[in-house]
């Protein structure tokens, strides 16, 4: 047994953190489902700053391996900082593009993605790659957030695109882009795997301020960006004005404004 690791020193502070708050219920409903046993071989693919690789090396332990696949260099970095810190050693990293993971055809139990294979910009080439290197009967287990995700922020949009008589496809095929059950069992089973589980959960972000919304963290980092593309430059400013107005107008009748968070767990088999 390793031993117990002291709480006060700066080590333990600096990793106490370890799963963003984003990934957590995704990565608990992976990790209440995703199929477990002795000696098995698993790829994370897109494991970011480590969540579930690191989770997952730690409840398969001794006898399994983790191999996490990921090209964020500085993410990697702080994986590799926990990793360290925790002394696990049943992990190996390859920094690099899922599209080609340096593993051998038919040599992997379990491959999983939290938040991760769903959206990738090529996920057919690393699809593909996930079922070369599964052993006949391997699991392939995925979440994402599917259509529905932010519904109510999306249904603000929707009016104050339709007040400004501007064009509202770009917000249409933006809602669109998200997957479905349906659409995923679709494009997973023509490339060969068979659809064996699914589960789903639901979460909610709440805001008590309009503008704190749209000065998130999180929404900063993985949304605005996007949105802020659906609207022509000249109307943007009016846009997130009106989009704001809307949003308080909700909370000074409500006391807050709440924003949905569909969540889907999937599980796929290569054929034995
Ligand atoms: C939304 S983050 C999820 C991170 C982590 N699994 C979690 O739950 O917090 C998606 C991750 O996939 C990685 N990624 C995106 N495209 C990739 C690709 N083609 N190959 C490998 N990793 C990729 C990103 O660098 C990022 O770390």
């Amino acid at each position: 047994m390793k031993k117990t690791l002291n709480w006060q020193l700066q080590e333990i502070a600096n990793i106490y953190d370890e799963a963003p708050l984003w990934s957590a219920p995704f990565g608990k409903l992976l990790l209440d489902n995703i199929p477990m046993k002795p000696n098995c071989q698993i790829v994370d693919i897109g494991f970011g700053t480590g969540f579930p690789l690191i989770e997952l090396a730690q409840r398969f332990g001794k006898g399994s391996h983790v191999y996490g696949v990921d090209l964020w260099h500085t993410a990697i970095q702080r994986a590799k900082q926990k990793i360290q810190t925790l002394q696990i050693d049943n992990i190996s990293i390859f920094e690099q593009n899922a599209e080609n993971i340096p593993l051998k055809d038919s040599t992997i139990d379990l491959v999983s993605s939290n938040l991760g294979i769903n959206n990738f910009e090529n996920k057919i080439a690393v699809l593909k790659e996930a079922y070369r290197i599964l052993k006949p009967g391997g699991k392939l287990c995925i979440t994402t957030n599917p259509i529905g995700t932010f519904h109510e922020l999306f249904s603000i949009f929707q009016t104050v695109i339709e007040g400004m008589q501007i064009s509202t496809k770009a917000l249409e095929n933006y809602i669109a882009h998200r997957s479905t059950k349906e659409i995923i069992i679709h494009d997973f089973t023509q490339h060969g795997f068979q659809y064996t589980k699914a589960e789903t959960d639901a979460a909610i972000i709440r805001f008590a301020n309009a503008q704190a919304l749209f000065d998130h963290g999180l929404l900063r980092i993985g949304f605005r960006e996007s949105w802020e593309k659906l609207i022509p430059n000249e109307y943007k400013n009016s846009f997130f004005e009106q989009s704001i107005a809307l949003i308080q107008r909700t909370i000074d009748e409500a006391g807050c404004f709440v924003m949905s968070i569909p969540i889907l767990y999937m599980e796929f088999e290569k054929k034995a």
